[in-house]
């Protein structure tokens, strides 16, 4: 963490505002590419929904990932910074057929993921290559917004459409190339990957045209020190070996995929806000912070655990406080915390805010979305600028003007 940069943003950029040091987006990629050394063939793709800043998706590109995509406009993003189609994946939930037949014209590889929409597309695309996103029936994930692999989710083709897709592959109606699964996020449980992974794999050697495994995201990082984190030694350990095994019975080479997300950014970003106020209740100290939800709403929608450092005083007693935000509904960011002692003006960092952050901000209270910043060779380039008033306006028709 690099602490003087982070204050430098503060006070040359103003707060709220969010942060994302680069360097460690090269590092987490760097670990998981030496993870799965041993893969012959695999590809990691970012999953831009955790961040998707135009400057963030090309700092990604120029590494050599490709892109996972959730909406045709997320693959017109991809576009846009320069990733080539073949580098660009698409696995949507429920969207439109006329989206899917959208991103089909422009060629990404697609992830269907409803025996439904398979069988429309094979109306369409008699034949053609396709890939299909599973429900391996597992519940798996660090809580149950973000468990979407389980039997009553409604993400991906449950294992009994299994054998009609098998028959509709023999009658030459659709050609099913690639398998994907995606349990959840912030998986701790090395168990609960493995049992996934030796399901895709197995499912894999019923179909005879496969070419592809992907096994989407879900890595856990540790959000504070001690704090659990996948095993992702022991998680490519697995990987190799249902990779070798499936070569050995069937001969073939698969190619790999995964769809990281917090992992490569997660730890990158920071948000960081100034304190209105300290107010003090019967039971609380409350660092009042000049953002909400609205900014950064994972606590409140997940009760995410997100460190928070006071960058104005880094070392001093440590005191018990309640972060919380200016929304009007309850908003917490940190609750009954030990930190070091918090005054009025200080500037506050929230660790871990990289991934799903700023991209699930909202206007909400008609508050303005903050800018965003990264740190790159040492230097601060602003990569975002704030809403105005105007951005909030700009679309609203006035029928009593
Ligand atoms: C299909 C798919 N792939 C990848 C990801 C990335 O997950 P994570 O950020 O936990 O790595 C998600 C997250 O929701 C997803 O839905």
């Amino acid at each position: 963490m690099n602490i003087k940069k982070l204050q430098e943003a503060a006070s040359n950029f103003g707060t709220p505002v969010y942060v994302y040091d680069l360097s460690i987006i090269e590092s987490q990629y760097n670990k998981l590419q030496n993870a799965f050394k041993n893969i012959d063939n695999y590809k990691i793709h970012f999953a831009s929904k955790s961040l998707s800043n135009i400057s963030i998706l090309k700092f990604i590109k120029n590494l050599g990932l490709g892109l996972d995509t959730v909406s045709i406009e997320e693959i017109k993003i991809g576009i846009k910074c320069g990733f080539s189609i073949d580098e660009i994946l698409y696995t949507p939930n429920g969207v439109s057929f006329s989206e899917i037949l959208e991103a089909k014209s422009l060629g990404v590889k697609i992830n269907l993921d409803s025996f439904e929409s398979v069988q429309d597309f094979s109306k369409r695309y008699s034949n053609h290559p396709v890939s299909i996103r599973i429900n391996p029936g597992i519940y798996a994930g660090g809580n149950e917004n973000i468990s979407v692999g389980h039997s009553n989710s409604k993400f991906g083709i449950p294992e009994e459409f299994i054998t009609d897709l098998i028959k509709m592959e023999e009658k030459k109606q659709i050609k099913i190339t690639g398998l994907h699964i995606h349990t959840g996020s912030d998986i701790t449980k090395n168990n609960q990957f493995d049992e996934g992974i030796k399901k895709i794999f197995s499912i894999a050697t019923k179909f005879k045209n496969i070419e592809s495994i992907d096994l989407g995201g879900g890595i856990k990082i540790p959000y504070f020190l001690g704090d659990t984190k996948t095993n992702l030694k022991d998680y490519a350990r697995v990987v190799e070996l249902e990779y070798q095994k499936y070569k050995n019975i069937t001969g073939k080479d698969l190619k790999l995929i995964l769809e990281p997300g917090k992992y490569l950014v997660s730890d990158s970003g920071y948000f960081i806000t100034k304190v209105n106020y300290i107010k003090k209740s019967k039971n609380n100290f409350f660092a009042q912070v000049n953002s909400g939800f609205n900014h950064f709403i994972r606590p409140t929608l997940y009760k995410s655990y997100h460190e928070v450092i006071n960058l104005s005083n880094l070392n001093d007693k440590k005191e018990e406080y309640t972060v919380v935000g200016y929304i009007c509904e309850k908003d917490t960011f940190a609750k009954k915390r030990m930190i070091s002692k918090i005054s009025k003006d200080d500037i506050l960092c929230f660790k871990n805010a990289g991934a799903y952050g700023f991209n699930m901000s909202s206007n909400y209270n008609s508050r303005l979305r903050p800018a965003e910043l990264c740190i790159h060779d040492g230097k601060i380039k602003k990569i975002r600028e704030e809403e105005n008033l105007e951005d909030l306006l700009n679309n609203q028709i006035d029928v009593f003007d």
